[in-house]
Parts: structure tokens; C-alpha cells; sequence
């Protein structure tokens, strides 16, 4: 699939089929977040793949009771390292939650590139997961990815208007500089 189609029609999807997805193709969205790059390539984290009913349901809890998630056949929990980066630059150990995130942004949009569907999730309470599922004390939930197939057709384009144009979000030379066109 193209990839700005992919981009453009990745969506959060909330209702999930309860078809599994095939083994090779969740080898292949898990491949796409564990080839993403890192700081110092350091691959500050791990992925958890919940797909017992009863653990579904009370990770859904765990995550402001949005139950649609247990609906999903797997949720990825996306777990970060609390490395000490010391490369300098003043990110430190925020480069953790830049390292995951970029991992997480490569598994949803290879998900939607296999026509699977997923929503990111945080809106979470970490230690509620880290208890349920046994995650150590110096590692932290940073994501929480329900994947599954949608119900209906789900992969609408992103509306163009529920975005900031270009020009809002883009200046010239300086922050305060003119709107950005071409
Ligand atoms: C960091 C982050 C946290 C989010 N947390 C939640 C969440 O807890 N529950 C939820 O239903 N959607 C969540 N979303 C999805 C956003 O609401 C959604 O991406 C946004 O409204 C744009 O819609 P779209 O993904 O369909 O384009 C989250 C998205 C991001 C990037």
C-alpha cells in the first residue's frame, strides 16, 4: 500500500472483530516497531502481547475502563526501560518516551498498512498494568495498542479539517516568523 495512504487512512479504531490476526502478519507489524530507530540505538523497550480474555478485560480497566480495548484478539502494551541516556542534550531520560513512541507510531501504521486496526491508548494507569502484568519496578507502560480487525469500514481518510492547516503549524526561520507555503 502507498504510504501516505497509509498514513492518511490510519484511524483510531474502537470496535473490534473477534478474528485473530494471522500469525505472520503480527510477526510483520511487530517487525516494523522492532527495526525503528532509537537513540544511541539503544531499543529501550518491550512489547507485551495480551491476548487472555480474562487479562484483556482487566488491562481495559487498568486503562480508564475503555472496555472496547478487550474486544481487541491482542493488545500490545508497550512497555520502556528507564535508561540513563548521558549523551547530552537535555531530553535524558525523556528519550525513552521519543524511543517508544517511535516504535509505537511503526506498529500502527504497519498495522494499517496489513488492514488491521488499532487505536493508541493512553489514557492509562500505570501502575494498574505494571501489577497486572508483573512489570518490573524500572520499567513504565508507555502505550497501550488494542490491534484487531475493524468493524465496518473503518479506514476512513483523516479529515482534512479536524487538523491544523500547514500554515498554522509551520513558520519560516523563526518561531514567530510568517506562515509556512509554497
Ligand atoms: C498519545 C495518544 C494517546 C491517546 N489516548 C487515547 C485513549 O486513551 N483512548 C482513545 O480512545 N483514543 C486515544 N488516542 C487516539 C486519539 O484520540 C486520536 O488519535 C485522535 O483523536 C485523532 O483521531 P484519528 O486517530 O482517528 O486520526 C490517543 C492518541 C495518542 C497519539
Amino acid at each position: 500500500m502507498d504510504f501516505y495512504k497509509v498514513i492518511r487512512t490510519r484511524r483510531s479504531i474502537r470496535s473490534f472483530k473477534p478474528d485473530p490476526i494471522p500469525p505472520d502478519i503480527l510477526e510483520r507489524i511487530l517487525d516494523a516497531a522492532r527495526i525503528s530507530p532509537s537513540g544511541s540505538n539503544r531499543q529501550p523497550w518491550l512489547f507485551i502481547l495480551v491476548d487472555d480474555p480474562d487479562t484483556k478485560r482487566k488491562l481495559a480497566e487498568c486503562c480508564s475502563r475503555q472496555m472496547f480495548i478487550a474486544e481487541a484478539p491482542v493488545v500490545v502494551v508497550v512497555c520502556g526501560f528507564n535508561i540513563h541516556y548521558n549523551r547530552g542534550g537535555y531530553m535524558g531520560d525523556l528519550s525513552m518516551l521519543v524511543d517508544c513512541s517511535i516504535a509505537t507510531t511503526h506498529l500502527i501504521l504497519a498495522a494499517r498498512a496489513e488492514g488491521v486496526g488499532s487505536c493508541w491508548i493512553g489514557a492509562f494507569d500505570n501502575n494498574c498494568i505494571k501489577k497486572l502484568l508483573g512489570i518490573p519496578e524500572d520499567v513504565n507502560v508507555v502505550a497501550v495498542v488494542p490491534l484487531g480487525y475493524p468493524k465496518g469500514d473503518a479506514f476512513v481518510d483523516v479529515s482534512v479539517e479536524s487538523r491544523k492547516s500547514l500554515t498554522d503549524i509551520v513558520r519560516l526561520n523563526r518561531f514567530d516568523g510568517p506562515g509556512w507555503s509554497r
